[in-house]
């Protein structure tokens, strides 16, 4: 079975690619590297020692799309590309919109034509919003506050539409929480170019002197400890959950929803303290105000991806902490060779 990647040699896109062939499927990357390198690729093949075909380009090049698949027999595809920083997408929504919708309709369309109808849609657990209840289920109202978080919403409503009207396509739809954590290898993993924007590859940054200090987004949230709740999950734990997604799609047709977090949320003082603890190191942080658009706490019920894909999570919050500094301490080192 061949599978194309798109965005394969991002960070979620890289584990999976290593999955995929340690489950013995061909894989078929393309990405525009504009958020990635392309020695991910080279480590992929060390990771595995699999091949791995990479077209280098962008998935709105309609003629690249079609020419991929022309020239491989894809029997389903992975669709992670896409832009994904909140703040940027405020400042630049037109980008964003442009990015990611032009290159699902692109992708869709050429699909169609080749009659390639299976595919596994990266969505986010930011299509719940502010949600009401704790823990969210797929079923929970859907509404965005970013044209990031739009954008997933709408390629959402395209596929299901598209599912509308032609009964044939195999859909998955995977909602993930907040991904954290490295290959063990410490090969590939999440390494932001900017200064980043999420929490855990802050911490990281503070924790290898990169960065100076790490700013808490408020104290006073209604949580344990007051400050934001979040449902992290292992990278290659996701990872996994797309060999299910796809497994099933090749078995069967049809549209679906699932989340794919853990089902615990963790404070940010609390991933500070086990990032501490596991890593034998002192954060340096402070706590400031709430950053605008954050919701107090957000985890996933997950029980809907166990039911019908037979997966959950396995790794632990330790795992995660020490994953993700193992990568970039490896990265550092072999940096300075
Ligand atoms: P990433 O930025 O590491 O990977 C995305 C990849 O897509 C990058 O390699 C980038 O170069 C590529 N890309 C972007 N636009 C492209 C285009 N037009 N043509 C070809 N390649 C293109 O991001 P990630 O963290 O691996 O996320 C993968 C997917 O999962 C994204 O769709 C993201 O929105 C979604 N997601 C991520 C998170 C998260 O916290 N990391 C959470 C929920 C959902
Ligand atoms: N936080 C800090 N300091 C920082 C960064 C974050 O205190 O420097 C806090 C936030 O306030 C929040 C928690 O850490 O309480 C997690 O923040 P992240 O930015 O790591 O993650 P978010 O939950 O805000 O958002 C992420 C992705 C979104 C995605 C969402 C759900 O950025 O794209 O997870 O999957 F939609």
């Amino acid at each position: 079975m061949k599978i194309l990647v798109t965005g394969g040699c991002g960070y979620i896109g890289s584990h999976t690619c290593c999955e995929l062939l340690a489950n013995d499927y061909e894989v078929v990357v393309i990405d525009n590297l504009s958020n990635s390198k392309e020695d991910v690729i080279d480590k992929i093949k060390e990771i595995t020692k699999k091949n791995v075909k990479f077209y280098k380009g962008d998935l709105c090049d309609k003629t690249l799309v079609d020419e991929i698949f022309k020239t491989e027999n894809i029997d389903a595809v992975i669709h992670f590309a896409g832009l994904k920083a909140v703040g940027e997408s405020v400042k630049k929504p037109l980008l964003y919109y442009r990015n990611n919708l032009d290159s699902t309709l692109t992708l869709l369309e050429t699909m169609n034509k080749y009659n390639c109808k299976k595919i596994v849609f990266s969505s986010s657990a930011t299509v719940y919003g502010s949600p009401k209840k704790l823990p969210i289920k797929e079923d929970f109202p859907l509404s965005t506050t970013n044209p990031y978080g739009s954008t997933k919403l709408y390629i959402e409503g395209i596929l299901k539409d598209l599912y509308r009207s032609d009964n044939d396509w195999s859909i998955s739809i995977l909602r993930y929480f907040n991904p954290i954590g490295a290959h063990e290898s410490g090969l590939i993993g999440e390494n932001p170019n900017d200064i980043p924007n999420n929490l855990m590859p802050y911490i990281v940054k503070v924790a290898t002197g990169e960065l100076e200090q790490l700013s808490v987004f408020g104290d006073d949230y209604d949580t344990k400890d007051g400050t934001g709740v979040r449902d992290y999950i292992h990278v290659v734990d996701l990872a996994k959950g797309h060999i299910k997604a796809i497994e099933h799609i090749l078995k069967e047709k049809g549209i679906d929803c699932y989340n794919l977090g853990t089902g615990k949320g963790y404070s940010v003082l609390e991933l500070i303290k086990t990032f501490e603890k596991v890593n034998n190191i002192k954060l340096n942080y402070k706590i400031v105000g709430r950053r605008p658009g954050d919701v107090a706490a957000c985890y996933a019920d997950c029980s809907y991806a166990f039911k019908k894909l037979g997966w959950k999570a396995e790794k632990n919050i330790e795992q995660m902490c020490k994953d993700s500094f193992d990568f970039v301490n490896k990265l550092n080192k072999d940096n300075t060779k």
